[in-house]
């Protein structure tokens, strides 16, 4: 696991998208994973300023998002579908279907979430999933007490999660959903690559239980200690109650930057 707290703050954009951009170079057809919610954001845009300046396409990549909430409107702003396409992949050009998402009103969520696996395993796995943290530990809707070998199914979401996302539904609680489908942790340990990015000093307990916590699914994202290519790239109040911060600034200081993530 590379912990990596940058100066400055759009240096984590920049490096993220840097990984997103060689990993296209030496594999055109490669399949991204794609997390939703604010801390991908600038990352996104990001990459759309790198493909509108002709520095990357993504013509020829397959992308799968990580969750969606069950129950909301098609064309509701926040159901995660819209947030992607409106904040990422109908600003570059993947080709048409290449972007898969998960359908919180399909008749039969659980038959969907076998075939969502089904078409990540025919597009080969993911090769570098992108990811935020709740403030409960969690990475995609897999909440605490979620199986570490969990695969994508329906999950509930905590009442702390629906607080936090309360601030993308006007602060109405009542309009967050409760239920949402959400790629399991056995199905995000499978990306050969994961980039975790967070801000802000709201996740700062989070990220000190991810990365030296100890490994438990009361802190989900804890189980990326056991992934083998692992980047979390945290500003400094991210990464302000890492007790070994001083050590990981360094690590990455002297770390020669032709490496990348
Ligand atoms: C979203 C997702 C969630 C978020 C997390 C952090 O697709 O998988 O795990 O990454 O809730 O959300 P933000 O980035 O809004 O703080």
């Amino acid at each position: 696991m590379e912990i990596i707290i940058p100066d400055e703050t759009t240096a984590i954009a920049e490096l993220a998208a840097d990984a997103v951009c060689a990993l296209i170079d030496r594999k055109p057809d490669a399949v991204i994973g794609l997390a939703t919610g604010s801390s991908p954001l600038p990352l996104y845009a990001e990459l759309i300023r790198r493909y509108k300046a002709g520095e990357v396409s993504f013509s020829r990549a397959t992308a799968f998002t990580l969750d969606e909430y069950v129950g909301l409107p098609k064309d509701h702003p926040e159901a995660y579908a819209n947030v992607i396409r409106n904040e990422f992949t109908d600003h570059v050009d993947f080709a048409d279907g290449a972007v898969h998402y998960l359908d919180g009103l399909a008749p039969d969520l659980a038959a969907q979430c076998v075939t969502y696996e089904e078409e990540i395993a025919r597009a080969g796995g993911v090769d570098l999933q992108i990811l935020g943290i709740g403030t409960s530990g969690h990475i995609a809707f897999n909440e605490p007490s979620s199986s570490f070998a969990s695969r994508t199914r329906v999950k509930s979401l905590m009442p702390q999660t629906r607080q936090d996302n309360a601030r993308f539904f006007d602060g109405d609680l009542d309009q967050v959903p409760v239920y949402c489908l959400t790629q399991g942790l056995g199905t995000i340990m499978e990306a050969r690559h994961v980039v975790l990015i967070a801000y802000g000093q709201g996740k700062a307990d989070a990220v000190r239980r991810l990365v030296e916590g100890p490994v438990s699914s009361m802190c989900p994202a804890s189980i990326l200690q056991h992934h083998p290519h692992v980047s979390i790239l945290v500003d400094g109040e991210a990464g302000g109650e890492l007790e070994h911060r001083d050590y990981y600034r360094s690590a990455w200081k002297n770390k020669p930057q032709w490496q990348g993530l």
